[in-house]
């Protein structure tokens, strides 16, 4: 399941994206918004992130205006690892090295058939596991308020 959520401004983009999901079969939860009326995105962002930290949904794919705003959002609840992103480079190694949870992307900055394959390689890329896994260890550690070095 995949967790989806936008604010005003994203919410064209999600829409594009629940295209892309029907079009490669994967089922999708969207956490809202649900129309253009002005509105604040940490609100949207946690909803998605909470489900993705919970087990609710295994990944989540968020937008606003840049990405930036519900990235941040979504990076505040514990366990996400959510990625902004804007070309594909970044979108593979962000799964391979990063093992992202969450992809965000702004819906003022990328065009649709960008978006789709940012979004499309994104969610068939794996974590490579080895030595970057370790990173992602300290990473949780920091979360927990812990040393890391
Ligand atoms: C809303 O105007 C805009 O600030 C928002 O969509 C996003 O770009 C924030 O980062």
């Amino acid at each position: 399941m995949i967790a989806l959520a936008s604010d005003h401004v994203g919410i064209v983009l999600k829409e594009e994206i629940k295209i892309l999901l029907d079009e490669m079969g994967l089922p999708y939860r969207d956490y809202g918004a649900y129309s253009q009326d002005r509105t604040d995105y940490p609100l949207y962002g946690a909803r998605a992130a909470k489900a993705v930290a919970s087990g609710e949904c295994e990944r989540g794919i968020i937008c606003c205006g840049t990405g930036v705003g519900i990235s941040l959002a979504a990076n505040k609840v514990k366990g996400i690892r959510c990625v902004v992103c804007s070309d594909c480079y970044s979108a593979m190694l962000s799964r391979q090295h990063n093992d992202t949870n969450m992809l965000s992307m702004g819906a003022r900055v990328v065009g649709t058939e960008l978006a789709r394959m940012i979004a499309r390689i994104w969610l068939t890329t794996d974590f490579e596991g080895g030595r970057h896994q370790r990173r992602i260890d300290q990473i949780s550690a920091l979360e927990q308020g812990e040393a890391i070095e």
